[in-house]
Formats: structure tokens, sequence, C-alpha cells
């Protein structure tokens, strides 16, 4: 009897867990304000002091492939992700440590400071693109990657992260926590969901072609030039 009511208690306590929030950010008037105000030059200092240049380099371009890349994402992108570490709704060792002390303040300096970096150029138009891209899958409810990620893969608004240069290890690995749901910080599951329907050789065709870099590329790569996309926006 006892410890059938010990077990009760526990399951009334711990709650159902979809109830839990994906991220504890909301990019509410005061968060914009705040990240609209970051400071590049203390975000430079603390890149190194706080030790992301060690990983993720001083110019956000990592030289280990597991490592993302962060140059020339949205300031609001990298705030979400330091600050859904320092909450632990996303949850990885090194990071969770690496955010541990930094105040809010300093969270958006160094969010400032790796949005003035220069994002890779890439080099997928002159790929074969993958279908998902530009046009998703009706039949699977995808809609394509392009409509939140930018008409590049540049990037979008607020969380939705530029894609264009990421490196291949982390692309790869981050989508297969998604769809284990070991990455759960994404709002509304619109990861997750989509991550779901992707076979690994989907996924891995998406990989190559959003990792593939111009190699003398800056910023007049040559993606202008293919404008009939984003068919798909809602
Ligand atoms: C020991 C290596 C290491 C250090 C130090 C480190 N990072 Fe990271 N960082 C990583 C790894 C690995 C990931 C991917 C983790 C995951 O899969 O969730 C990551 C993820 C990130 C992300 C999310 C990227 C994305 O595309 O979603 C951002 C932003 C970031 N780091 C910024 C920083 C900043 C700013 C610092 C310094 C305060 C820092 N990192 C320190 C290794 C490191
Ligand atoms: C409905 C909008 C939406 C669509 C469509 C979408 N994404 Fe995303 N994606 C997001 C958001 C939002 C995030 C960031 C989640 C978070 O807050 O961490 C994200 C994150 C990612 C990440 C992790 C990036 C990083 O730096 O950690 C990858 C990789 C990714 N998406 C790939 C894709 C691919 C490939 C497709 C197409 C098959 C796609 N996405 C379609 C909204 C979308």
């Amino acid at each position: 009897m006892k410890k059938i009511l010990t077990l009760s208690m526990l399951i009334c306590l711990s709650g159902p867990v979809f109830a839990e929030p994906s991220s504890l950010v909301a990019y509410d008037r005061e968060t914009r304000a705040l990240i609209r105000d970051g400071n590049v030059d203390n975000g430079q200092k603390l890149a190194k002091s706080a030790k992301c240049k060690k990983c993720h380099s001083m110019n956000g371009i990592a030289e280990d492939s597991d490592d993302p890349n962060i140059a020339g994402m949205s300031a609001t992108y990298i705030f979400k992700q330091l600050k859904d570490y320092k909450d632990e709704t996303r949850s990885e060792k090194s990071m969770v440590k690496a955010v541990k002390k930094l105040s809010d303040q300093d969270i958006s300096d160094l969010s400032a400071y790796y949005a003035t970096q220069q994002l890779s150029a890439a080099a997928h138009a002159t790929e074969s693109v993958p279908v998902l891209v530009h046009y998703g899958d009706r039949k699977r409810m995808v809609r394509a990657c392009n409509s939140c990620h930018g008409q590049n893969g540049e990037g979008g608004m607020y969380d939705m992260p530029a894609l264009n240069g990421q490196s291949k290890g982390y692309f790869v690995a981050t989508m297969e926590e998604f769809k284990e749901e070991d990455r759960t910080n994404d709002i509304y599951w619109r990861m997750r969901d989509i991550a779901k329907e992707l076979s690994e050789d989907e996924i891995e065709e998406l990989a190559n072609y959003y990792s593939a870099v111009d190699p003398d590329g800056d910023e007049d790569d040559e993606d202008e030039d293919e404008d009939d996309e984003d068919e798909d926006k809602e």
C-alpha cells in the first residue's frame, strides 16, 4: 500500500511531459531591445575570455566539423540558443558549461559580435538542388526548407537560422537529434516534425547542399539569379 501511494504521488509531482516549454525565450519588446543594443566590441572581448574562440574561432567558422559554424547567423537566433543552453531547454555539456556564468547582457553582446562575422557564401546554385529546399513535400506536410530558412538559406526572422555554410557533421547530427527528440528547443515542434519525415539519405543530401561553400565566395555570390523559388510560401 505504502509503495503504491509513493508511486502515484511521484507521477502527480512529475506532471505530464508534454507541458514542458521547448524554450523560455520570447521575443518580447524588452528582449528585442536587449538584442538590438548588443555591444559588438564587448562581444569580441567575451569571445576570447569566455573561450568561445576555442571551439568556434573568432570568425565563427569552427575548425572541427562537429562544432557548428555560427558566423553571420542572426543575433536573434544566437541569443535564443545561448539562453536555451543556459536554461537547459537545449542541453549539450560543453555549451551548458560555456554559458553558465554569462549574464543576459553578455549573451546579447556575444550574439551581436558573431552576427557581424561573414556568413559563408554558398556554392549551391551550381549543384543539383534537393526538391525539399524550394518545394517541400505536400504529401508529408513538409514545407520548403527555404520558406523558413531564407530564400537562399541565409536565415529568416527571429529564431530561423541560416543554413548556408553550416558544417556537414553538425548539420547531420543536429537533424538526427531533432528526429530522435534529443533536441527539443524548436518552438511548436517545427523542426522535430519535419526531421521525423526525412530519411537518412535525404538528410545527407540536404547537408551536402547547404554545407557546400563557394571557394572564392564573397558577398556577390550568384545565387541571386535563381529567383524562381519559394513557391511554397504560405
Ligand atoms: C568546448 C567547445 C565549445 C565551447 C568552449 C563553446 N562552444 Fe558553442 N558549441 C559547441 C558545440 C559542440 C555545439 C553544438 C552543441 C549541440 O549539439 O547542441 C555548440 C553550439 C553553439 C551554438 C548553437 C549553434 C547553432 O547553430 O544552433 C552557439 C550559438 C554557440 N555554440 C556559441 C558559443 C559561444 C558564444 C561560446 C562562448 C561563450 C561557445 N559557443 C563556447 C562547442 C563549444
Ligand atoms: C516552419 C519553418 C521551418 C521549416 C519549413 C524548416 N525549418 Fe529548419 N528550423 C526552423 C527553426 C525555427 C529552427 C530553429 C529551432 C530552434 O529554435 O533551435 C530550425 C533549425 C534547423 C536546423 C538547425 C540549425 C542549427 O544551426 O542548429 C537545421 C539543420 C534545419 N533547421 C534544417 C532544415 C531543413 C533541411 C528543412 C527542410 C527539409 C527545414 N529546416 C525546414 C524552422 C523551419
